[in-house]
């Protein structure tokens, strides 16, 4: 469908529309996340101060974000080519959309709109550990950006953390990624009894493709938050030795 994508936040042009959708998929989710959300991610929801009643102003957020971890919200129409997208998080920028999708789209929609981007993305990025880890995943992705196979491994690395990783808390699986915390669907799959859920080994990851358009089948959980910088480490060391001797795949 035709849409309006600004390149910027022009707050005064949301629609009463627009704050209706916010607070409607705001308030589905926080249902599900009180009791599946990682404490992590409701923590950094105040920290950001997002709620039903407002559709977040960047201006806020990225004074809050600052503050916390320097951390910085800029406005893209859609998605970003990976090269550069991990030169934005590369400079602590995270690129997001503005717009929302209608009323009619609240259950379905083809491509992330603000809801994903900002009520699943921004809030861990007021956490120092995960703003450091995305961080590092900006540099790791710039460093290798021109080899395709080393950014197919490095993808699947952020789909099965930052989009659809779980965490343990408390002996349970919770939700910290991002494709999860904004979407039912994804939340009650994620959650259910008799879901496949792995504990998040590296070699395994490598070893994982993904799809994009259906629910995921599997997910992998960490066991603290400080883990994602420890994945990254050991996959830093698995491209640098695959670029020395060309023996991973
Ligand atoms: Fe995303």
């Amino acid at each position: 469908m035709e849409r309006n994508r600004p390149l910027s936040q022009q707050y005064e042009l949301y629609t009463s529309e627009d704050f209706a959708v916010w607070r409607a998929l705001f308030e589905r989710q926080m249902h599900l996340l009180n009791q599946y959300g990682s404490h992590y991610y409701k923590a950094a929801l105040n920290t950001v101060g997002f709620e039903a009643a407002s559709i977040p102003d960047f201006s806020i957020v990225n004074k809050k974000l600052k503050a916390a971890t320097g951390w910085q919200i800029t406005v893209v129409p859609g998605l970003v080519p990976a090269a550069a997208f991990f030169a934005l998080l590369a400079r602590r920028i995270f690129p997001a959309t503005c717009w929302l999708r209608t009323m009619a789209e609240l259950d379905y929609i083809e491509e992330p709109d603000m809801f994903h981007d900002v009520f699943g993305h921004i809030p861990l990025l007021s956490h120092p550990a995960y703003a450091d880890f995305m961080h590092a995943f900006g540099q790791l992705g710039l460093r290798w950006n021109d080899d395709e196979r080393k950014m197919e491994l490095l993808s699947r690395i952020y789909w099965y953390t930052i989009e659809f990783g779980l965490i343990r808390e408390d002996g349970q699986p919770k939700i910290y990624g991002a494709g999860i915390l904004s979407s039912p669907g994804e939340s009650l799959r994620s959650m259910a009894p008799d879901t496949k859920r792995s504990p998040f080994q590296v070699p395994d990851i490598l070893d994982t493709p993904f799809r994009t358009d259906v629910l995921q089948e599997e997910y992998f959980e960490i066991m603290h938050l400080d883990q994602l910088t420890e994945i990254l480490e050991e996959v830093a060391v698995i491209m640098r030795q695959d670029a020395k001797h060309s023996v991973f795949l």
